[in-house]
Formats: C-alpha cells, structure tokens, sequence
C-alpha cells in the first residue's frame, strides 16, 4: 500500500504556491453540461477527485481535454443522464451533476452517494430544493431519478446553507423559467466563485456571497473561458504546516480575503501573520496558546481545517475546545491522532484538546481527506518517523503534497506500493 514517511522536527521555510480551488473545479466542471459549447477552465488543480470528475463527465458523454492546470470541456452531442454508482461512490460532490442534468435534459439518474467517514451527508436539502423548481424526484435504496419538463423559479429557503444544496439548485435553476429566490444559500467562495462563472456564461446570478440569492432563468448558457480561485483549505494547510513546525513559510497565489476567520484563530495561538495582496507569511511561536474553535459555513471557521488545527492545538499551553457545527462524524481523527500521542476526549460534537503533548512516531492512517493532511501536520512536528497509510485520501485534494512539502525542507518521503493488485484498495471509501 502507497504510504507517506515524515520524519518531523525541521522548522519549514519558504514560498508555496497555492492550486486552484477543488472545491470550485469539480463544481465548474459540472456546469459544463449547461451548454454544448466548449468551456475551458484555468488553474485545475491535477488532483484524483479532478480525474473522478471528468470521468463522471465523460460517462455522460460530455468530450474532457486536460492540459497542464487547465480542462476543457465540450457537452456537445448525444449527453446521457446517468451518474452510475462505480463513480459516484469514489466522490460524493458527483452528486452536482443532478441540477445541471435536470436543466438541460430535463432527466437524471445519479446513484446514491450514501454515507462516508464524516458522517451521513444527506442530500435532502437538494432533492427539495430541486422539487420546488418542478422536478419529480423518486429517492429508490440505489439511485434518485429526476424528471421535470419544465423547470420553473421558485422561492427557496434552505434549512441549513448546504454547500452543495445552493449549488445544484443554482445551476438548475440558471435554464428555469423566471426568478429563483435562495434564501439561507451557502456563502462560501466557491459559491460565488461559480456563479462568475455561470454569469460568464450567461446566467443572471445577483446576490452569490450573501444568504440571498436571485437567479432570473436565462433561454440558454454559452461557452465560457474561466480561471478558477486558489484553493483556501491547501493555502490553510500549508499556513498550519509552517506554525507547527515554528517555521517561516509563505503561501503564494492566495486570496487572503477568503482566510480571514482561520488567519485570526492562527493569530490567537501565537503565530505572526503578515498578509499581502495575494500571498501570506507566517512565522510559527515556540510557545503556542490554546484556543476554542467552532466550525460554522462561510465565513465562520471551515470544517475542513478543524483536523490540522486539532494537531496544531495539541502541542499548545493549556486545553482547547474545538467544537464541530458542520458535520456530525467528524471526529474520528482524533482516534488517529491518539496513536502519535495526541490527547483529545470527544463529547458529542466537542473535542476537548489537551495541549502539551509530544508526538512520537507511529504508523497511522488517514482516515478522510483532511484528516489524512492532518496526520501529515502532525508528523511534521513528531519525534520519531510517522507513517500514514490510506494516503489516496490525500490525493483526492493536495497536488504533489509530499513534494511541495520538500522543498519547504520537510523531511518527508511517498513510497508507492508497485504491487499492482493491492491499488484498488479503499478506492470507495470517501
Ligand atoms: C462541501 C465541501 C466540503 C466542506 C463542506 C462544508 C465540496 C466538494 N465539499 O461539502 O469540503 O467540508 O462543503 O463547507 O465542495 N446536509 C443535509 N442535507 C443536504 C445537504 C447537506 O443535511 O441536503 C448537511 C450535511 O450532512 C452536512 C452539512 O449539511 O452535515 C453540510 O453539508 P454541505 O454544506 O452540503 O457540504 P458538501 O457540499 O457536501
């Protein structure tokens, strides 16, 4: 089995630069269903959920070139409307496929995406969302079939302000007929991220980054060339990466603006933070304070950097409370953690992280995508060799991760497995 090797204790120093957002390249990607013209992407990072992506794609027929950063998507031809389970269990975000599928075909089939390690990660709040725009939908064990001859504006208000849910239904209803009015949509960058797109595109999109948005359905969508945001969550990692090891590490290609809530909570600790127009330095403390977390949707503090903080909080003065809001399963890290010496007792959705640990080494295993980062943090900052296996996790979201990391000057090393059979394995976990 691939595993990475770090054998920490070396403070990182240097300049990374920060792919494009994953977050907003899958979903990107998906809306070139929208329209039969070409759609080109800049700034793609070349990660495995990006390959997952355009084979989803490609299994509908839509034509995927994929150049160094960029993908080039043609949904021109005979488009099927099925998303089979092969594929939608290797990534659950497959599911955006189901809005633009409606809209422009006015059917769909997508498998059930079902569970993963963070939790049940209903999709509820899509399928109603979607129902009020007039599609059918019938939820079966293995699949949801949609239908809709029309799709027609609707006024939207969300339970909760599912990254997902606003997505799938602004894209659907980007071709509806009259106004959407989304209330309580998600705000996140990528959110507004794939609304310039769409808009690019010619969607009539006002209001993406706040809790309201309104939609007015265009006739039809064009092609559309478009460079993706950097990626927030990798811009954090590395940040966290250079404050556990009390290094001097700058992020490059960034937009601070999207950081703000985790560039504060890394001010708490002690790291200074010196933010520029489009790159971030820190310098790590030797003497990092505790502090309380709570994770909340854009722009409160996201769910995705609540692992490598637990890390980070770890080998802090006194105890932190990380408190997750998000997701209801998001702990299981800290099992993991445990076996490098991490301290952490979980009540209900409160970690309770007692600080003033040291972590020695170890053979782990990433248990999801930022999770698995996490392990990487914390090895960076171990005593002794930390081995991580299930690393696909990683390479789901974090192009070349090990490498970039090196020249940092991490000490740190990706051992593939040549066993051809065992490469497969745990590729249906997340
Ligand atoms: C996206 C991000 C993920 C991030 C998350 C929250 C992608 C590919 N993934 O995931 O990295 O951690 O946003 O910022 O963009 N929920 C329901 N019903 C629904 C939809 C969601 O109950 O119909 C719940 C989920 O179970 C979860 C919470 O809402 O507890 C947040 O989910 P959501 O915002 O939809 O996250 P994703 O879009 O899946």
């Amino acid at each position: 089995m691939d595993k990475i090797i770090v054998r920490g204790g070396k403070p990182l120093a240097g300049e990374v630069k920060i792919s494009g957002a994953k977050n907003s390249a899958l979903k990107i990607m998906a809306a070139s269903i929208l329209t039969s013209e070409p759609v080109v992407i800049g700034n793609v990072p070349n990660i495995r959920d990006v390959s997952v992506m355009a084979e989803v794609l490609q299994g509908l027929g839509v034509h995927v070139e994929r150049t160094d950063g960029s993908v080039t998507l043609r949904a021109r031809g005979p488009i099927g409307v099925e998303a089979p389970y092969q594929l939608v269990s290797r990534m659950r975000a497959s599911i955006v496929v189901l809005g633009p599928l409606l809209a422009r075909l006015g059917r769909a089939r997508v498998a059930m995406p079902g569970g993963c390690n963070i939790g049940l990660r209903k999709i509820d709040l899509h399928i109603r969302g979607l129902e009020m725009l007039g599609a059918r939908i019938d939820v079966g064990q293995a699949s949801i079939e949609a239908r809709a001859d029309v799709l027609v504006g609707a006024n939207i208000p969300l339970d909760f302000p599912s990254v997902g849910a606003t997505e799938n239904i602004m894209m659907a209803a980007s071709l509806a007929r009259g106004t959407t009015v989304l209330e309580n949509a998600a705000r996140e960058p990528e959110i507004v991220d794939l609304a310039d797109c769409l808009n690019k595109m010619g969607a009539h999109i006002s209001g993406a980054g706040t809790s309201t948005m309104i939609i007015e359905g265009a006739e039809r969508l064009h092609g559309v060339t478009f460079d993706i945001i950097p990626d927030r969550i990798e811009a954090s990692t590395f940040l966290v990466a250079g404050a556990i090891t009390g290094g001097d590490v700058t992020v490059t290609a960034v937009q601070p603006e999207h950081m703000a809530m985790v560039l504060k909570k890394l001010g708490q600790v002690g790291c200074e933070i010196n933010v520029g127009a489009d790159s971030i330095n820190i310098k790590g403390t030797s003497a990092p304070k505790s502090i309380n977390i709570s994770t909340l949707p854009h722009p409160g503090f996201p769910t995705d950097m609540q692992a490598p903080f637990m890390s980070l909080l770890s080998l802090a003065r006194g105890t932190s409370i990380i408190t997750e809001n998000v997701f209801e399963n998001r702990f299981t890290f800290a099992r993991e953690l445990g076996r490098l010496g991490g301290r952490v007792n979980i009540e209900r959705h409160h970690a309770v992280v007692v600080g003033g640990q040291a972590f020695g080494g170890g053979a782990v295993k990433a248990p999801d995508l930022r999770a698995g980062a996490a392990l990487v943090v914390a090895g960076l900052a171990a005593g002794g060799p930390v081995e991580i296996e299930d690393i696909y996790h990683i390479e789901r979201g974090y192009e070349n991760f090990t490498e970039r990391l090196k020249t940092l000057g991490a000490d740190i090393e990706l051992v593939r497995d040549e066993t051809p059979l065992k490469l497969a394995v745990g590729e249906d976990g997340y």
